[in-house]
């Protein structure tokens, strides 16, 4: 595809430089190869002597929204919270990176319109993960103090659906990982409860380390407690990893991650359907109590 930030010109073997042509006509502020040009009108228009350009125009300023939906509970003091986000990479559609968390998320949240929880049940689906974690960030930064202290725990689903999974849990456990930020205290209480379903149902899981790289990041920097599901991005599946979950050692948990072939072919449904159950369970679980987490 097109790489609009690099600005490029194109020259007489085709290829594309980052300097301007002297004497080009006008200002060259982002250029970029033509695309869809044949070698021949390539090589003419690159020809020495040509002021042939290409201009495209710098990056634009959008807005985008975060969509927020509440099931008031009988305490709405108390708020259960998850998230997941709703943009993909401009590369492709997103439908693992994440239609997959979106759509569980969406799912759970449908199936529970009726209930009338203890706690207050918040569905979040951010804008601008892929632009660095903006609509979750926006979002905390927005709340007040007592806003934040409401949010009893923060729940993250990004990419639950992945070709070539492994189930893994964000890691309360600093021992484990070393964790670029502190995990607030009561973070493994959410994880308990993922991975005694996962024990339940007879699937095996692995912890992961918060990385900072979703939405949970702005969560855990406010000292709210946090997990979350994931099953696996651009890492290597191993062979002992291979032998327990099956699929192919070697390759990416996500061959597509970030690229156009991230449809709806590149989705296991096997994933898909044990962690969408999962996403509900833990919301159910928690809109009766968050004792557990928060004592
Ligand atoms: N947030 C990453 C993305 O959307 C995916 C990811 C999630 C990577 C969790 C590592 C850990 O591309
Ligand atoms: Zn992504
Ligand atoms: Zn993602
Ligand atoms: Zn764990």
């Amino acid at each position: 595809g097109n790489t609009p930030e690099r600005s490029g010109l194109i020259v007489a073997d085709g290829t594309s430089v980052d300097e301007p042509i002297p004497g080009a006509p006008g200002p060259v502020t982002h250029g970029i190869p033509v695309v869809g040009a044949s070698f021949a009108d390539g090589a003419l228009l690159a020809r020495a002597g040509s002021t042939a350009y290409v201009q495209v125009l710098p990056a634009e300023t959008r807005t985008d929204y975060n969509v927020i939906a509440e099931l008031p509970g009988k305490n709405t003091d108390n708020v259960v919270m998850a998230g997941a986000h709703l943009d993909s990479v401009v590369e492709g559609p997103g439908i693992n990176d994440n239609g997959s968390g979106s759509a569980a998320l969406l799912e759970t949240a449908l199936m529970m319109a009726n209930l009338n929880p203890e706690n207050t049940l918040r569905f979040a689906w951010w804008a601008g993960e892929e632009q660095g974690l903006v609509g979750s960030a926006d979002y905390v930064a927005g709340l007040s103090e007592a806003e934040r202290d409401r949010i009893a725990l923060y729940m993250n689903y990004d990419m639950v659906g992945s070709p070539n999974y492994i189930f893994m849990v964000y890691d309360a456990d600093e021992s484990t990982f070393e964790a670029p930020v502190p995990v607030p205290a009561g973070s493994e209480a959410i994880e308990d409860v993922y991975e005694a379903y996962y024990t339940k149902i007879g699937e095996p899981y692995e912890d992961t380390e918060f990385s900072g790289r979703s939405d949970y990041e702005a969560f855990i920097l406010a000292g709210i407690p946090s997990s979350g599901l994931f099953t696996g991005a651009e890492e290597i599946k191993t062979p002992e990893q291979e032998r327990i979950w099956g699929g192919e050692a070697g390759e990416q948990f996500d061959p597509c991650y970030h690229e156009a072939c991230d449809t709806l072919g590149n989705v296991d449904l096997h994933a898909l359907e044990v962690n969408s159950d999962l996403i509900a369970f833990a919301m159910l679980t928690f809109a009766y109590s968050t004792d557990s987490v928060n004592g």
